[in-house]
Parts: C-alpha cells; sequence; structure tokens
C-alpha cells in the first residue's frame, strides 16, 4: 500500500529512534503536539527503552523538515514529565523511571497501534463503557435533539458573558456552589412556578448540568445496586442508559393514549423509582391523563417510592392551554422535577435544573460536591442574565412561532404526499414528532435515506428496550426550517409510500 509523504518514517538519521517518528502534518494539532505524542507512545510502548539516546534537536528538526525550535519544545514537554533527561555531554536520553513505569515496558516492540491496550474495568466500569459507547453511536448517527441555534440570540449572549467575565465579581472566577448561583436558582424558581405550575421556591432549586446528571445524581443517591427502577417503554434511551449504568433493575412499563400504564408499573412490586416524561411522552408524544398523574403520585406516596418528571421541552407548546407539572399536584413530596435549557436554549449550554423535595436538597448538593463540584459560575450568571433581563421571554416567543411553522409545515406535507402510509402521533409539543408507519417502508432504509435532506428521522425502534410493537420514524425538525422539511417530505414520498397496504 502506498504511504504519502508525511506517513514516511524518517531515513536514518542520529538514532534508530528516528525511524520511529512521521514527520508532523498540518491537521490542526500543533507541530510540536505532534513530535511530543509519537516519542511519548513510543516511550510508553516500551520501544524507546530507558537509556535510549535521541538525536539532538537540531538533527531530529532537519529530518523533519520542521523548526528546531517546535522539536525542542516537544523535548521540554516530555522532560517536564519526566520522559527523557537532558543532561550536557550526554544529550537527550529516555529516562530510567518513564522506562520502568511504562505499563508495556517489558513487552516486546511493536507498533502503537497494535499495543493499544484494552484496560481490565470493573464490572460497573465496563457496564457504563458499553453504555456510553451505545450512546455515543447514536450521537454519531443522528442530532435528535438539534435546536435551531441561528435563531438563537448569540450576539446578545456575547455581549452578557464578555461583560460577566470582564467584572463578574465575587464568585464567578472562584469555586462555586453544589446547590447552584442564588441568582440563577431564584430565576429558575420563578420561571418554574409561572410557566409550569411547579410549586417552590428557590430553596429547591439545585442546578445541575444537564438531565443525564440528573438522573445519574438521583439513581447515586435513590437507588442501591440491584434495586429495581422504571421507565416508559418506549422510552427516552439516555435514562435508560443512566439507570442501567447504576446497577438497577429496569423494568420497562408499556404507555398507551393516556400515557404510563400505571396499572402495570404496579405489579412491578419492587420498584423504588420511576422515572416519566407526563407532558410529552418521550417519544410518542402524548400527555400523561389526570387520572393516570393522580394514581402515579398514590403509587409513589404509598410505597415511599421516587418519581423523577423529565419536563424537557414544555416551554414548545404550542396548543393553547398548556398542561401543568406533575410536581404541582404532590404533596407528598415523591416528584424530583427536571428541567433543562440544553434543549431550550442551546445543546452546548450544559446547564440544567432539579426542583427536589425540601429533604433531597441537601443531599442531591452534598452529591454533586463529591462527584464533580459544580456547574460553571460563570455561565450560571449570563444564564441569570439572560432570564431576569427578558431575553429569553423574548426568545422563546420567536423560537416558539419558528417552531409552530415547522410543525405546521411538518404535519401538512406528511398528510399532503405521505397519505394513508402513515398516521401522526400527537404533536402539540415539542420538536420532534413520531410517525406510524402503515406501508411496508423499513424504518432504518427511510432514516438512512433522510440524511442529507435537512430533516432527522429515527426509527421508532431504537427507543424500545423489548420488542419493538410499533414501527414508525420519530421526526426531529428543531434543527430544520419549512422550506427543507417541504422539500425532505417531497422527496421521501415515493420510498415511505411504497408497497404501501
Ligand atoms: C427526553 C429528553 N430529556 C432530556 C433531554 C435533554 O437532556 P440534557 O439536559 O441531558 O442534554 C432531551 C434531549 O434531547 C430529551 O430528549
Amino acid at each position: 500500500m502506498a504511504t504519502s509523504r508525511k506517513d514516511q518514517p524518517l531515513r536514518a538519521a542520529a538514532s534508530p529512534a528516528m525511524h520511529l517518528v512521521h514527520r508532523p502534518d498540518s491537521t490542526g494539532t500543533p507541530l510540536h503536539v505532534q513530535v511530543y505524542r509519537q516519542l511519548r507512545e513510543w516511550i510508553l510502548a516500551g520501544t524507546l527503552r530507558a537509556g535510549a539516546r535521541l538525536p539532538s534537536a537540531r538533527t531530529l528538526a532537519r529530518d523533519l523538515g520542521i523548526s528546531r525550535n517546535t522539536v525542542e519544545a516537544a523535548f521540554a514537554q516530555l522532560r517536564v514529565e519526566g520522559f527523557i533527561t537532558r543532561r550536557v555531554g550526554s544529550g537527550t536520553v529516555v529516562a530510567t523511571t518513564a522506562a520502568e513505569v511504562a505499563p508495556f515496558a517489558q513487552r516486546p516492540a511493536t507498533t502503537p497501534d497494535a499495543s493499544v491496550p484494552t484496560a481490565r474495568l470493573s464490572r460497573r466500569g465496563a457496564v457504563i463503557a458499553r453504555l456510553g459507547i451505545a450512546e455515543m453511536e447514536e450521537d454519531r448517527l443522528s442530532s435528535v435533539g438539534a435546536t435551531d441555534v441561528r435563531g438563537f440570540p448569540s450576539e446578545v449572549w456575547r455581549r452578557m458573558l464578555a461583560r460577566r467575565a470582564r467584572d463578574g465579581g465575587a464568585g464567578i472566577l472562584r469555586s462555586g456552589d453544589p446547590f447552584g448561583l442564588r441568582p440563577l436558582r431564584e430565576a429558575v424558581a420563578d420561571h418554574v412556578r409561572l410557566t409550569r405550575g411547579a410549586v417552590c421556591d428557590a430553596s429547591r432549586v439545585v442546578i445541575v448540568n444537564s438531565t443525564q446528571q440528573a438522573i445519574d445524581l438521583a439513581t447515586r443517591i435513590l437507588l442501591d445496586p440491584g434495586d429495581a427502577a422504571a421507565m416508559e417503554e418506549p422510552g427516552y434511551p439516555s435514562a435508560r442508559a443512566a439507570l442501567a449504568a447504576s446497577g438497577a433493575t429496569v423494568h420497562h412499563i408499556p404507555v398507551d393514549a393516556d400515557g404510563l400504564r400505571v396499572d402495570r408499573l404496579r405489579a412491578h412490586r419492587t420498584v423504588r423509582l420511576a422515572y416519566v416524561t407526563p407532558s410529552h411522552q418521550y417519544p410518542l408524544g402524548m400527555t400523561l391523563s389526570l387520572p393516570r398523574r393522580l394514581a402515579l403520585l398514590q403509587w409513589a406516596a404509598t410505597g415511599e417510592r421516587w418519581i423523577i418528571e423529565d419536563d424537557y421541552d414544555s416551554e414548545f407548546r404550542y396548543a393553547r392551554h398548556p398542561l401543568a407539572a406533575l410536581q404541582g399536584l404532590d404533596r407528598r413530596g415523591r416528584v424530583l422535577y427536571v428541567g433543562t435549557w440544553n434543549k431550550v436554549l442551546f445543546t452546548g449550554l450544559r446547564l440544567a435544573y432539579l426542583i427536589l423535595p425540601a429533604p433531597l436538597v441537601e443531599p442531591f448538593a452534598a452529591a454533586r460536591r463529591v462527584t464533580d463540584g459544580f456547574s460553571s459560575p460563570l455561565l450560571q450568571a449570563v444564564l441569570a442574565d439572560f432570564l431576569s433581563g427578558g431575553h429569553f421571554a423574548a426568545y422563546l416567543r420567536q423560537a416558539r412561532a419558528h417552531y409552530e411553522a415547522c410543525r405546521d409545515t411538518l404535519v401538512a406535507e406528511i398528510a399532503a404526499r405521505w397519505g394513508t402510509a402513515v398516521t401522526v402521533g400527537p404533536s402539540d409539543t415539542g420538536l420532534h414528532l413520531v410517525t406510524h408507519l402503515r406501508s411496508q417502508a423499513d424504518e432504518s432504509r427511510l432514516a438512512r435515506r433522510a440524511k442529507g435532506h435537512g430533516l432527522v428521522l429515527t426509527p421508532l425502534s431504537r427507543h424500545y428496550a423489548g420488542e419493538p410493537r410499533q414501527r414508525g420514524l420519530l421526526i426531529s425538525y428543531g434543527g430544520s426550517n419549512p422550506a427543507a422539511i417541504r422539500k425532505a417530505i417531497r422527496e421521501l414520498a415515493p420510498d415511505v409510500t411504497r408497497r404501501s397496504s
């Protein structure tokens, strides 16, 4: 196989070691870092053994066709980290300690790729790694949660961020509070009281990085390994991963037009915690009916069980009367309400919040302190400014109108172009809807075909832990626009309606 020039190991140089170093390329990683990494790899692999002599910086620089300063910078880094020693007279030599501690020092020399280790993980670590790899693979395949970041008032945000960074005052650049920044907790409490009918004040709010972190903390604090947890089937795959990662036994409870089948949940007597999406069942989109809400609260209250209410996209409700949160009906302190800014503002923000029953506030903040500390005070301050300055309300009005236009276009186009080949699930909230396939069209094939058409389609089957009971497509329009939607639905029509029954 032909190798490119940059892949060619150097020809004979001052030391055999130099056959190993490849010419740095211009892929964006600084040149000295590339040289440093290569040498470090070879030392760690045991190929460059203790006492092995490296060529002078000048020779190496000449052979690699880079500047001497670049090589000096790489050597300096290796020396600081203890991989090499440099002495006048004896030159640059691989340090004994580095070679001894190198995990593969005793192994015969191989290429770095062939010697990539398989770490021996704990049982728990292996489970988490497996779940995480599957989640990352999903992220790579689709961007289901994407939002229309073009509509976000980035300029306002940038100005606020710059101002806070410049004169944020005490606390912004120092360690933060595991409970969260007080002004943000207050703004969050106002927001959920006003818009979601939640019952709370700032003392019950704990700021976290994400819904994912909120679920993780809840499992750490409320479940022991082997305890039973429950969630909806189909449901949110990332929540399933977080529950499973805790070592819980996860029961998957079916849903119907009224949401979670609480009677089926009751059948699993040992369940201690249930994760639910009452306002907008993920992924199917129905709302948990009032009788079911009351039954669910009753279930939790009688057995001292917990409910995680994930209220991930209620800000985008297009029907006239928004449904209040389940938390607002909870009189027995069993609901942990989770809201996220990562969906309503932008995914990269990493700020979310929990509204907790009073006795859980301190344990959650304490757990946060132990597991990762706190969320960035700087970003929390900027978000608090954004909320209290009225920018969020203004943005939400405009974003809701945009998404509503997307939703309307999507529903109308599906009816016109896909006709009886599909039925469309509830669509009055959020940034996605589900179409159930009545034709024989292949879910996965359609999802692949949609790529490059401006819409994200995900097979419904991916949201089932067990055997999928329905075939369909989750269509995410959060990152799209009406023109792209029209085009995509039209272009996919032949595939969707093919062999329609
Ligand atoms: C059901 C559900 N919950 C929560 C979130 C947001 O998660 P996070 O705050 O962890 O980014 C999403 C994002 O797509 C979601 O689909």
